[in-house]
């Protein structure tokens, strides 16, 4: 390990397990409810702005309820202590990450606490309910929307993570399906940039043969062991 610099950091609803956030792909192939498709493209906004405005708001809501388990923790610490580049890449829309510390992070499928105009286009933070037609307090259109990467749509800063692929050293993926693309393709991205690659994840993933390494098990045990790997202590 003694030749890592550049750390590329993946992560998915499995981190957020822990910590009493639904996966997307648990039982039942719904999610809280609802189909992915019923809650989570522009058509289904077109079509029901309120039951996908209530969703979301319920889901935003949810978060005073949760807290960042051991392995946010544990990447906000090697956030804090990595001497090298490191950037932390998350599908996830809740804030976890972030409350348990970790700044060199970025949101590909946006933020349940962000807002989104759909006239200018502004992101704007958000904590509280978001009735459809809410005015956007840049241009005053009656335009905001969640701001969450619907299917369909473009995730966010795909330059920037495609950039930082490839100068990785290593790539790491936690807690994800490895179904939805692009970020399901980051590890061929990372391999074919010459990165090392490493999955953790409860269970095999749909990409698990892309990775050099898998360790199966709960992020709360895995991720805090791999840091503890890499920095040393505890
Ligand atoms: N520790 C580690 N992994 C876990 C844990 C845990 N405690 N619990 C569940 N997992 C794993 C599951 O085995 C599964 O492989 O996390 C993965 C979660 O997969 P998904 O529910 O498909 O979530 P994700 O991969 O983040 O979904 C990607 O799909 O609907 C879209 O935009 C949404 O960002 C989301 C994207």
């Amino acid at each position: 390990m003694a030749d890592l610099q550049n750390l590329v950091i993946l992560t998915g609803a499995g981190i957020s397990a822990e910590s009493g956030i639904a996966t997307f792909r648990g039982p039942g192939g719904l999610w809280e409810g609802h189909r992915v498709e019923d809650v989570c493209t522009p058509e289904a906004l077109a079509r029901d702005p309120a039951l996908v405005h209530r969703f979301y708001d319920l889901r935003r809501a949810a978060l005073d309820m949760v807290e960042p388990n051991a392995a946010h923790h544990a990447l906000a610490r090697l956030d804090a202590e990595w001497p090298g580049d490191l950037l932390i890449v998350t599908q996830n829309v809740d804030d976890l990450h972030e409350r348990a510390g970790a700044t060199r992070l970025l949101h590909m499928h946006g933020e349940l606490r962000s807002a989104l105009c759909a006239a200018c286009g502004i992101r704007e933070r958000w904590t509280e309910a978001l009735p459809p037609e809410s005015e956007c307090p840049n241009c005053g259109m009656l335009a905001l929307r969640p701001d969450i990467v619907f299917f369909g749509e473009m995730p966010y800063q795909m330059e920037r993570i495609e950039a930082a692929l490839a100068e990785a050293d290593l790539f790491v993926s936690i807690g994800t399906s490895g179904a939805v693309y692009p970020a399901a393709g980051f590890v061929q991205t990372a391999r074919h940039y010459g990165a090392a690659t490493l999955e953790m994840n409860l269970d095999p993933s749909g990409g698990s043969h892309w990775f050099e390494e898998s360790r199966m098990g709960p992020a709360s045990a895995l991720v805090p062991a791999w840091v503890g790997e890499l920095l040393g202590g505890g």
